[in-house]
């Protein structure tokens, strides 16, 4: 039999085995990581080795030098994400990897280390959209957690309302039609002078705020469910721009505060319409952004009132990690998608 129909079996039997041991690749962007996930739900082992200290020092993500140390670490991380979950290569069930979205380098590396591993262990190869491995990263946190429900995705990628009717359907409601949420936290704690990733920054800088600074600045897209973020981050290096040039102080934590405010106002004020109008009394939330201190703590609240149940990852899984990919891998193996054979290549950009 070719490798491939080996793979195909070892797929399809998957589905009516009793524990399903998935070894997960993550390499989308700057944190090279492994982990070893037991029927969607268990982590045995999450390695994460991040690249934030070596891309601070640019402000940004270098994609040339991202990939460079996903080549470098991804040995180590593999050894010891089986350490750590106490299992050999003779144990896994199936092999998870992220093709995409992200940098196509920094992705190439987890997708050949995949395929790879696939071919040798004679595995099946399952290709995952890490769009949905960020909703995967719930099924961690919560475990009794099912759908229907409505997803607020907020990442430094996407920023969307996703109605999920199952696991492996999902429905756009509305996205961003400009900037992601998590790129303007980034600019903007850039024009403050914060270092990379300035999500955090800003939270930080956020919770010593108080006052409303006002700025040139008036929400769009009213009435719908897609979002503009890039007139909002325009607007708050156009203010910090124009007091530098008048040579007049202004206070950063307000600043902070103000604009957070704003993206929290209609990240939570859309979303809430969206559960109404859906007729869905869950509510996920998925991406980096959603470790913001500010919009846990109003989503929470709004949520209260709107008497939907709100299920937020824990930090450590909001952020990129292999174990979310591994998660959601495994509700693909459940409904027979995703499975990949080695012409699998990494895809800059996906769909919902
Ligand atoms: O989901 P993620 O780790 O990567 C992508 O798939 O894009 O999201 C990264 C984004 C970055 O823009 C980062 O600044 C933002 O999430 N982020 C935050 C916070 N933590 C991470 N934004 C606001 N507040 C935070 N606490
Ligand atoms: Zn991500």
């Amino acid at each position: 039999m070719t490798y491939l129909e080996i793979a195909k079996t070892k797929f399809d039997n998957l589905k009516n085995k009793k524990d399903v041991l998935i070894l997960s690749v993550e390499s989308s962007c700057d944190e090279t990581s492994i982990a070893l996930v037991r029927n969607g739900r268990e982590v045995l082992a999450n390695i994460i080795s991040t690249q934030i200290e070596i891309h601070k020092q640019f402000g940004g993500v270098v994609p040339e030098v991202a990939s460079r140390n996903h080549i470098k670490n991804i040995s180590t991380v593999l050894e010891e994400a089986l350490a750590k979950a106490e299992v050999s290569l003779q144990d896994i069930d199936a092999i998870a990897v992220t093709y995409g979205a992200g940098l196509m380098g920094a992705l190439l590396v987890g997708v050949n280390f995949a395929k790879t591993l696939a071919y040798a262990l004679k595995l099946p190869l399952i290709a995952v959209s890490h769009v949905h491995g960020h909703i995967g990263a719930n099924y961690i946190s919560h475990k009794t957690l099912q759908p229907p429900f409505c997803c607020l995705m907020v990442s430094g990628g996407h920023t969307a309302i996703v109605r999920v009717e199952d696991y492996c359907d999902y429905h756009l409601i509305g996205s961003t039609v400009d900037d992601s949420v998590g790129e303007c936290f980034d600019k903007v704690a850039r024009v403050l002078g914060l270092s990379y990733p300035g999500g955090p920054n800003i939270d930080r800088l956020a919770r010593e705020g108080k006052n409303v600074v006002k700025f040139n600045y008036k929400a769009p897209l009213q009435n719908t469910y897609n979002f503009s973020f890039s007139g909002l981050k325009t607007a708050v290096v156009n203010f910090v721009h124009n007091k530098e040039q008048k040579n007049e102080q202004f206070s950063k934590e307000d600043l902070a505060y103000s604009f957070q405010q704003l993206v929290v106002d209609e990240l939570s004020g859309k979303t809430m319409n969206a559960c109404r109008e859906l007729g869905l009394d869950k509510l996920v939330v998925a991406g980096g952004v959603g470790a913001n201190s500010w919009l846990r703590e109003r989503l929470q609240s709004d949520c209260e009132r709107e008497k939907i149940k709100l299920y937020l990852p824990d930090l450590k899984y909001c952020t990129d990690n292999a174990a979310m990919i591994g998660a959601i891998a495994y509700y693909y193996v459940l409904n027979g998608i995703g499975l990949a054979d080695l012409t699998l290549t990494a895809k800059p950009t996906v769909n919902i």
